[in-house]
């Protein structure tokens, strides 16, 4: 609660991005969908604070600007206003961008840092690991390419560097009740690949409950630019500590550039995708512990945006360059789309196509064309003036119980972070609207002198559903909507506190008649468009067939029906999955077999994110021999298929129980 204004406040964060290339579509889903979820508070009355920023300092950014043989502040400093460029064009409406550059956030890190350190949670130890010596470079075994460094292709040597360590054990056990028995997490499904992954907890022979979680590695002496320790200089703050402190330096913590920790802190909402969970799920409320500030409250996970199955990354950042597809459909497109098609907690693969079909049925056909056939049907039969006789009919109370229901379930969604399942709600109004217009028939309600005042309220009701979708929409497309509120009259009737009543406009309720809100889009057409546009780019928006083309394998010799017998194949579900240490092929899955746990090794790493396959029901040869491979015993073979890609797991309808075997 702010206490001069009284207001209830919310306090909402992007990750802060690297700058170390142009931002692509994947940050802006995050972006798009924190600023919608700010607007929609603004719009519900709280005192909000939006914050996004970027995350400046390391190796790399060291190195990208020695290659262009410019300062890492300038370099930088150049993507940096790439990236507010960016968020100006898809009209994100921060209240606060943070660079780690900032002096205020150094001095912050810094007392930080001090303050682990004084209370013996961070300590000085070595770092071991593989080192490249030309490239003076450390890398963990996984980063190897082939046993050797993967930037110059040289030998890697063992060795040691002095860092400083930050102690996760002892907060192992409060990490572990925040994550399984508060609802900080979202989704909370996560929560046992986290634990079984990172927290490792275990029981030893006298009872007592121990955790396999690593200290965590927060300083570096190969770099020079980041934060250094005050009291230890060759050593700069590493990664985490600079990084995740942001969400409070940003708010004045430990510092005097800003004065609202009191007011905003601890935060409603973190966003970030899978890739980050771990940090945000394990060290930074680790952190916060060790210096004794309250939690966040929630952490919402989403998955990737994906293009042909792979991380949208900065290599494909130019297939779906956000700015391109904002100029051909809007802003508020791309931003509707990106939104309804991410489901909290799942990935959502991107392609060209299916968004311009979504923005032609939804966008379009669907509110787009409610709204100019309303208007243009009280243009027609009342010169844009509705007389205010009314009379009511079938079909009225159904559509009216939608529309004044809407509000509640949409502030749902969005406190739970659903942004996909606000969206859909808010659409099902618009097709219950559209439908609305099928069974009353105005046009021929329009022919019969004696149907003036069921015409009108027949037209009154789709203005007022329309009032209501838009308002809800408004925070989501920011700039399409105010359009809409001048096509339909709405002046200042459309408000969120107005959004959950029905029969707000004035009866006399005059329309203005505009341009097409979404114009539709030739899908052929736009596609080859594309196709020439990225082309020339040398990337192509949707990829060539053969470029998936893969060579059949060749048949294996018959075998009897009795020798298929011999083999069970059995559906489990994957309760954990995770890289074995020290090899660079496998993954270690725990799965749920339907009579207990059951671990099997498969060749698959290099394939897939081990988080993706958590939960999925997967076939296995449940009877063949184990086999133990580096130190693990195996009980059992997962089915992959070659897919011309590598190597996919064959997944199996959800609804097939575990211990069901396939025949
Ligand atoms: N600097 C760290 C974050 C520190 S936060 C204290 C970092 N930066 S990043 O530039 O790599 O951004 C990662 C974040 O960008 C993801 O967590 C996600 O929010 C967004 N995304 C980047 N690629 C994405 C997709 N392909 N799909 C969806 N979101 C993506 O990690």
């Amino acid at each position: 609660m702010c206490k001069e204004c009284e207001k209830k406040t919310f306090y909402i964060t992007t990750p802060i991005y690297y700058p170390s290339g142009n931002p692509h579509i994947g940050h802006t889903y995050t972006t798009v969908a924190c600023d919608s979820i700010a607007r929609y508070k603004r719009m519900q009355g709280y005192d909000v604070m939006f914050l996004t920023g970027t995350d400046e300092h390391g190796q790399k950014i060291e190195e990208k600007a020695k290659e262009r043989g410019i300062t890492p502040k300038q370099y930088v400093d150049e993507i940096v206003e790439i990236f507010k460029k960016l968020w100006k064009y898809m009209n994100i409406d921060y209240d606060r961008y943070i660079r780690t550059t900032d002096d205020y956030h150094v001095e912050s890190v810094q007392k930080i840092f001090n303050t682990l350190y004084e209370k013996g949670y961070i300590y000085k130890g070595a770092y071991k690991g593989k080192y490249c010596t030309p490239c003076e470079s450390f890398w963990t075994e996984s980063q190897l390419v082939d046993g050797k460094c993967p930037e110059c292709g040289r030998e890697v040597i063992e060795a040691e560097e002095e860092a400083y360590f930050f102690k996760m054990a002892p907060f192992a056990e409060r990490i572990e009740k925040l994550l399984t028995e508060t609802d900080y997490l979202r989704p909370k499904t996560r929560a046992t690949e986290l634990v079984n992954n990172f927290l490792q907890p275990s029981v030893d022979e006298n009872g007592n409950k121990t955790y396999g979680l690593e200290d965590l590695c927060v300083s570096r002496t190969s770099f020079t630019w980041g934060i250094p320790v005050t009291f230890d200089t060759k050593h700069v703050v590493y990664v985490w500590i600079d990084a995740l402190s942001n969400y409070i330096t940003a708010l004045g913590y430990g510092n005097g550039a800003h004065d609202d920790y009191g007011k905003y802190w601890p935060a409603d909402v973190h966003m970030v995708a899978k890739d980050i969970m771990r940090f945000h799920a394990i060290i930074w409320p680790a952190m916060l512990m060790g210096i004794e500030e309250p939690l966040p409250k929630h952490l919402a996970v989403h998955g990737w945006i994906t293009f042909n199955g792979q991380k949208m990354s900065k290599s494909l950042g130019n297939v779906v360059d956000p700015f391109i597809l904002g100029e051909r459909y809007g802003v508020d497109a791309i931003r509707y789309h990106i939104m309804r098609e991410m489901a909290l907690g799942a990935d959502s693969s991107f392609s060209n196509e299916i968004m311009i079909n979504r923005i032609n049925t939804d966008l379009a056909n669907g509110l787009g064309n409610l709204v100019s056939r309303t208007v243009a049907m009280i243009d027609k039969y009342f010169g844009g003036t509705l007389p205010t006789d009314r009379e009511e009919g079938e079909f009225d109370a159904d559509l009216i119980g939608i529309a004044t229901a809407l509000r509640a379930k949409v502030d749902n969604y969005v406190e739970n972070t659903q942004l996909n399942l606000a969206l859909e709600e808010i659409f099902k109004l618009v097709s219950r609207a559209n439908k609305y217009i099928d069974e009353t028939t105005p046009w021929i309600l329009g022919k019969d002198e004696t149907k003036r005042a069921r015409l009108a309220t027949v037209l009154y009701n789709l203005l007022e559903a329309i009032r209501v979708a838009s308002t809800l929409l408004s925070a989501f497309m920011p700039t399409t909507m105010p359009k809409v509120f001048e096509q339909i009259g709405a002046g200042d009737c459309a408000t969120y506190e107005n959004a959950g009543s029905f029969g707000v406009l004035p009866l006399d309720v005059t329309v203005h008649r505009g341009e097409a809100l979404f114009p539709r889009i030739d899908v052929d057409k736009e596609i080859d468009e594309l196709n020439a546009i990225y082309k020339n780019k040398e990337l192509a928006a949707e990829p060539a067939e053969e470029e998936n083309a893969f060579e059949l394998p060749e048949h294996k010799p018959e075998i009897a029906f009795d020798d298929f017998e011999k083999v069970e194949l059995r559906v489990a579900k994957v309760l954990a999955c995770e890289k074995v240490k020290k090899s660079k092929k496998l993954l270690k899955f725990t799965l749920d077999d339907g009579e207990g746990e059951r671990i099997i090794l498969s060749g698959i790493a290099e394939y897939y994110d081990p988080e993706e396959l958590v939960g999925k029901n997967i076939a296995y040869v449940a009877n063949l021999a184990p086999r133990k491979m580096m130190g693990i015993e195996s009980r059992g073979m997962i089915l992959s298929a070659e897919s011309g890609e590598g190597l996919k797991v064959v997944t199996i309808d959800d609804s097939i129980l575990p211990g069901g075997s396939l025949v």
